[in-house]
């Protein structure tokens, strides 16, 4: 029998609004979850390999991606992970933003994953800016591909995904996720064109819809905390 390729284990954190928004429609984002949310965010990131989000979230606001203040990086290191978390950017023509503030903090390698349809002086740029540029696949990432390279290369056991909704909606396209842990927020932002927890292209049939079972559900005081977890094996 063949032997399955190995694959971290990969989980999405998101906010979203009751109406399953995750950003108003002009996508000009303003953090819209309360303080426990904010350390949700950091707990979960203490207990990854990597953090990984699409180009638009990385340059959309002061994203760092990083493990955040010292007491997250000891939870960390008492876990046998590094100090700092890697940090992943997927950006399939290379449209991330130089002057981005992920690039303004050395603290740990800076991964981006692109494709076949990045220009060549894009993609000089961004090797000098980031530690390794990986091209998986021609026009769309591959994220199995891509998810077994970092795995490999990087070590990458545990990969928090934490959006925005085009990069979500691949890695459900992908069948990759593994858990989500959504907060859901008590404010409705509405706009067709907002983006939500999962976007892109998604699925046209109910069979083919990702599936997962309700595995905790904590109220803290209007927020809830939800964690789904993937029914039956990947
Ligand atoms: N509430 C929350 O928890 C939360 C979390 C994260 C983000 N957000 C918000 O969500 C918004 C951003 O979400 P978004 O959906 O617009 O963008 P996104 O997922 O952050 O980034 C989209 C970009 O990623 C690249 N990409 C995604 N999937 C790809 C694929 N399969 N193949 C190749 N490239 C791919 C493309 O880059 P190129 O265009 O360079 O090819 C695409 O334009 C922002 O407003 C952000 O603040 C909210």
């Amino acid at each position: 029998m063949k032997k399955k390729p190995a694959l971290p284990f990969v989980f999405i954190n998101v906010a979203m609004t009751a109406d399953g928004k995750i950003a108003p429609a002009n996508r000009h984002f303003k953090p819209f979850g309360g303080p426990r949310d904010w350390q949700h965010l950091l707990e979960l990131r203490a207990t990854a390999d990597a953090v990984m989000s699409g180009a638009r979230t990385v340059d959309s606001d002061r994203v760092n991606l990083g493990p955040g203040p010292a007491r997250y990086r000891r939870q960390r290191l008492r876990r046998g992970l590094a100090e700092f978390n890697l940090r992943i950017i997927v950006s399939g023509t290379g449209t991330i933003d130089p002057r981005a503030e992920i690039f303004k903090h050395r603290f740990s390698p800076i991964i981006i994953l692109t494709t076949g349809r990045i220009a060549k002086s894009t993609l000089a740029q961004l090797r000098s800016l980031a530690d390794d540029v990986k091209i998986c696949g021609a026009s769309q990432i591959d994220f199995s591909a891509a998810c077994q390279w970092l795995h490999q290369k990087w070590k990458v056991r545990r990969l928090l995904c934490e959006g925005g909704g085009e990069v979500n909606g691949a890695m459900f396209q992908a069948g990759l996720v593994d858990e989500v842990n959504a907060t859901l927020c008590p404010l409705l932002l509405g706009g067709r064109r907002a983006p939500t927890l999962a976007d892109g292209v998604g699925v046209t049939r109910l069979a083919d819809a990702a599936r997962f079972r309700l595995a905790s559900m904590k109220r803290i005081g209007s927020e809830l905390f939800l964690v789904y977890q993937r029914s039956g094996l990947r």
